[in-house]
């Protein structure tokens, strides 16, 4: 084997400490807001068949086109790893009858897309996705919006930015389609190869598109919201009104349409300063989603954690700073402290106390050296004179200061330590 095959493959990382400090925490921060907003969660299968995405996230789209990693398994069942979340949470509720009608659902996880790697541009990455079924509602759209802000804000992130827009009521589509051909009819011939093909099979992709010569035909259009119905622009201002209300800055951007084809209503994207050329940490909106004699409404946004951390760390956080070091490290002289740290230590992490000890027989030196290194908060010391006398040198590595303690008075200084109540320790 050479080192590079000791590598994942490209656009793959390895999520390791100190950096995985920060995805926990974000995890766990994000848990308890999921949690107030009665989000509950849901683990679909990163396998899922093709159909599942081909159907929901729209032929035209590149993650459709060109980004999926689809392949036929042994049975020759045509199969996808997802790339992105909704899709499957949809498949899931879909399978639900009734009591699913308004779930509130939320995931953590990898998708996978292969694209070009580039800064920002993983073909593993992790998303946190929210998906809240039910009828459109404008407050509905407004109470997840207001979600991402809360999450993004908890994690503090800042800097962030957020774009708002709508992909107009169900009816509209055909307009906005009508509306965008001729309004592109004497530009065809400028557009790139793809949007010479989107022209054709969906125009509104044309104001995604990242080549310079199509970004400046599209700066010529009028807003899409001009070829929409009056009913989707009314949502769309109630929806903005609501933010207001709650104090949620937002940027009305009428050029926004998003990456995928499920939507309808309310589309909106979060960017970061920080991030370079791929500066979405987030993008949702409302859907509409048929599978199989099933149609399902919803609104939901979904997280790229990377992009999350990345900005992150240009602000300064740390992830090394969140590693939460042992409260004790045992250090034995002779064999007989030796058995009984063991037993102390087993029985410390039952009553939820973090500790460690060399198990190798180190010298006194040894383990030392490796109770400064773990940055334990305590070392407890135990020679054949302790033994004999029954206590513990409990020695407080901040200031270096020593005391002899017997049992109780032991137990007494290391459970408060980890919050636990001094007579969590009476069993003792
Ligand atoms: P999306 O905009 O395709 O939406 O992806 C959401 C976020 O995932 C992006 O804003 C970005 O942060 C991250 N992301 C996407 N592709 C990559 C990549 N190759 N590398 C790193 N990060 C990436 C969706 O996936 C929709 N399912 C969101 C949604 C949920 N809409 C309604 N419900």
């Amino acid at each position: 084997m050479t080192s590079e095959s000791f590598q994942p493959i490209q656009g793959m990382s390895d999520l390791a400490p100190p950096e995985i400090y920060l995805w926990q925490r974000l995890e766990e921060t994000a848990r308890d807001i999921l949690h107030r907003y009665s989000f509950r969660e849901v683990r679909t299968p990163v396998l899922e068949r093709t159909d599942v995405f081909t159907r929901s996230l729209g032929d035209a789209t590149d993650v459709v086109q060109k980004e999926m990693y689809s392949f036929a398994d042994r049975g020759g069942r045509d199969l996808t790893l997802r790339p992105e979340g909704t899709a499957g949470v949809i498949r899931f509720v879909a399978g639900q009858g009734q009591d699913a009608q308004d779930a509130r659902l939320y995931y953590i996880g990898p998708m996978f897309r292969s694209e070009r790697p580039q800064a920002g541009r993983r073909r593993q990455f992790h998303q946190l996705g929210v998906e809240a079924i039910g009828a459109p509602s404008p407050a509905a759209d407004v109470e997840v919006i207001a979600l991402q802000a809360h999450l993004l804000t908890a994690w503090g992130l800042k800097d962030f930015r957020m774009e708002l827009n709508t992909r107009g009521a169900p009816g509209d589509q055909e307009r906005v389609t009508a509306g965008l051909r001729s309004a592109l009819a004497s530009s065809q011939s400028v557009l790139c190869a793809d949007c010479r093909r989107r022209y054709e099979q969906n125009p509104l992709r044309i104001l995604d598109c990242k080549n310079e010569t199509c970004r400046e035909t599209v700066a010529q259009l009028p807003p899409v919201t001009d070829f929409m119905s009056p009913e989707a622009r009314a949502y769309l201002d109630t929806v903005a009104d609501m933010l207001e209300r709650l104090e949620i800055p937002v940027t009305r951007n009428p050029r926004l349409v998003r990456g995928l084809d499920y939507y309808v209503h309310t589309v909106w994207e979060v960017t970061h300063m920080g991030l370079g050329a791929q500066d979405a940490v987030s993008g949702g909106g409302r859907y509409t989603l048929t599978l199989g004699n099933k149609t399902i409404e919803g609104v939901g946004f979904a997280m790229g954690l990377e992009r999350v951390i990345t900005a992150l760390a240009g602000q300064g956080v740390k992830a090394a700073d969140l590693e939460a070091p042992p409260v004790v490290w045992l250090v034995a002289q002779g064999d007989a402290a030796f058995e009984e740290n063991l037993i102390l230590m087993q029985s410390l992490r039952m009553r939820g106390v973090a500790c460690g000890m060399d198990l190798q027989g180190r010298s006194m030196k040894a383990q030392m050296r490796a109770a400064h290194r773990t940055r334990s908060r305590y070392v407890i010391i135990r020679g054949d004179q302790e033994m004999e006398r029954g206590t513990f040198q409990l020695k407080h590595m901040e200031d270096g200061t020593q005391e002899e303690l017997d049992m109780p008075d032991l137990m007494k200084r290391l459970m408060p330590a980890k919050g636990l109540a001094i007579s969590d320790t009476e069993e003792e």
